[in-house]
C-alpha cells in the first residue's frame, strides 16, 4: 500500500520537475540597439545595404536618401532557425523597432522573414527594394509593411495603411492606419512591436506613438505556421525600405529581437481567432495558466490515483486477507500485483495525455 503510493508520488513528481526543467529550458537569444554604431555588438551583427547608414551622432539609421528611387536595409547577420530538432522545439520571436518617416508617398518601411540564402546585397523594383528575382525561383518571404502609397497593382487599400503580407505584396490582412488616428509618414516617430507565438502560431503587429506604451490590443493579428513555412531552413531578418519615385526618407531609432524556443508540450492549437479577440489575452499568459493547469490536473490526479489505489489494496486485502493462511504464499501477491500495475498505467497514460 505505502509502495503504491509512493510510487504515485514520486511519478507525478518527477513529471512536474520534468515540466519545471522544460520551463526553464525556455532560453533566449537576443539582440538591442539603441545607438547605432555605439554598440560593440553593431559591426559584428548588423549589416547594412543599398543607403542604408548611420546617422545623427549613432543615435540613427538612415535607410533611405531624399532622393528618388533610393533604398536601404538593415539586416540581422545571423541566420536563425524558427524549429529546431526534429520532432523540434518551436521558436517564438519578439521584434521592437522605432521609425521615423517624412511626408512623402514612397513604398515606407518593411520588416521582412527571408530565407538565409537571400542575397541581401540586391535590391529589385519590388516594394521596399525587395528583389525576388523570376515568380518561379522567387523566395518564401514574410513581410510586415508599413505602406505610405497606394499601388493598385497590390490591391492596396490606401497610402496609410499596415499589412501583413506571405510571399507576395497583396497583403493576408490588413489594417487602414488612419482609423486608429495614426499616420505612418508624419515626419514623427512611432513605435511597432512584431510577435510571432510558435505556442498558437499567430502572427501579431502592434503599433503606438512616441511615448505610448505597447498597446494590448494587436493591429493585426495572422494565424500562421511559421515553422513550416522554410522546412526548417534558416532564415534571416531585416528591415528595408525604399522611396520609389519620391524623396521619402526613413529612419530607424532603435530595434531589438528575441527569440524563445518553445518546448514541444506547450505547443497548444491555434486559438479561435474570434475567441482570441474577443479576450485579447497575451498569449505567454495563456501559455503560463496552461502549464499550471496541466500540473494542478497531474497532481489532484495523482491524488486520486493514490487514493483509489490505496482503497484497492486495502479492499482486496480485507477480502484475501482472510484467507491468508489456508493460500499458498505465492497466490496471494499476483492479485495485489496486478491492481499496482493497472493504476500505474493509468497514471503513465494521464502523463502521456497531458504532453500531447
Ligand atoms: C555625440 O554624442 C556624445 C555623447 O552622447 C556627445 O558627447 C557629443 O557632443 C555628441 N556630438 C554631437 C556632434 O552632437
Ligand atoms: C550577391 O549579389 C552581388 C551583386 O550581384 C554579388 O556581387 C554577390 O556575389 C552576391 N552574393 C552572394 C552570396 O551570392
Ligand atoms: C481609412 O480611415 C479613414 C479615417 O477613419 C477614412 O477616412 C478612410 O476612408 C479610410 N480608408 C479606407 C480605404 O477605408
Ligand atoms: C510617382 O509615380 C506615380 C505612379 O507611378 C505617380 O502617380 C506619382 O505622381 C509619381 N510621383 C512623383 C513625385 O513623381
Ligand atoms: C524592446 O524595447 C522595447 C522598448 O524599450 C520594449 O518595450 C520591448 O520589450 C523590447 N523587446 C525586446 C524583444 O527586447
Amino acid at each position: 500500500m505505502a509502495k503504491l503510493s509512493i510510487s504515485t508520488c514520486l511519478t507525478v513528481l518527477s513529471y512536474m520537475i520534468f515540466h519545471l526543467k522544460m520551463l526553464h529550458a525556455v532560453s533566449s537569444y537576443s539582440f538591442s540597439f539603441g545607438s547605432f554604431d555605439k554598440d560593440p555588438n553593431f559591426e559584428s551583427s548588423i549589416a547594412l545595404y543599398g543607403d542604408a547608414k548611420v546617422v545623427g551622432n549613432s543615435s540613427s539609421l538612415q535607410l533611405t536618401r531624399p532622393v528618388s528611387l533610393s533604398a536601404g536595409r538593415v539586416m540581422y547577420k545571423q541566420p536563425i532557425k524558427l524549429v529546431e530538432g526534429n520532432p523540434g522545439n518551436l521558436v517564438s520571436f519578439s521584434t521592437y523597432f522605432s521609425f521615423l518617416m517624412s511626408p512623402d508617398n514612397g513604398d515606407g518601411l518593411a520588416f521582412v522573414v527571408v530565407p538565409s540564402g537571400f542575397n541581401a546585397s540586391v535590391f529589385g523594383n519590388s516594394p521596399f527594394g525587395l528583389y525576388l528575382g523570376s515568380e518561379k525561383s522567387s523566395p518564401k518571404f514574410v513581410a510586415v509593411e508599413f505602406d505610405t502609397m497606394r499601388d493598385a497593382k497590390f490591391g492596396d487599400l490606401n497610402d496609410n495603411h499596415v499589412g501583413i503580407d506571405v510571399g507576395g505584396f497583396v497583403s493576408v490582412k490588413v489594417r487602414n492606419v488612419s482609423s486608429n488616428n495614426m499616420v505612418l509618414n508624419s515626419g514623427k516617430r512611432l513605435h511597432s512591436w512584431i510577435d510571432y507565438e510558435a505556442g498558437s502560431k499567430r502572427l501579431e503587429v502592434r503599433l503606438s506613438h512616441s511615448g505610448d506604451i505597447k498597446p494590448i490590443d494587436p493591429l493585426l493579428s495572422h494565424p500562421i505556421d511559421l515553422s513550416k513555412m522554410w522546412n526548417g531552413e534558416k532564415v534571416l531578418i531585416g528591415l528595408t525600405s525604399s522611396n520609389g519615385n519620391s524623396s521619402q526618407t526613413c529612419f530607424l531609432h532603435s530595434w531589438n529581437f528575441t527569440l524563445r524556443r518553445v518546448p514541444l508540450w506547450m505547443h497548444s492549437q491555434p486559438l479561435d481567432p474570434q475567441d482570441f479577440a474577443k479576450h485579447e489575452k497575451p498569449v505567454v499568459v495563456q501559455k503560463k495558466s496552461n502549464c499550471i493547469l496541466k500540473m494542478l490536473t497531474a497532481m489532484i490526479f495523482g491524488t486520486a490515483c493514490g487514493a483509489l489505489g490505496a482503497f484497492m489494496v486495502l479492499y482486496l486485502w480485507t477480502i484475501f486477507g482472510n484467507r491468508r493462511p489456508v493460500m499458498p504464499e505465492e497466490c496471494s501477491v499476483p492479485p495485489v500485483d496486478f491492481e499496482y500495475k493497472k493504476v500505474k498505467v493509468i497514471v503513465d497514460k494521464a502523463i502521456e495525455d497531458g504532453k500531447h
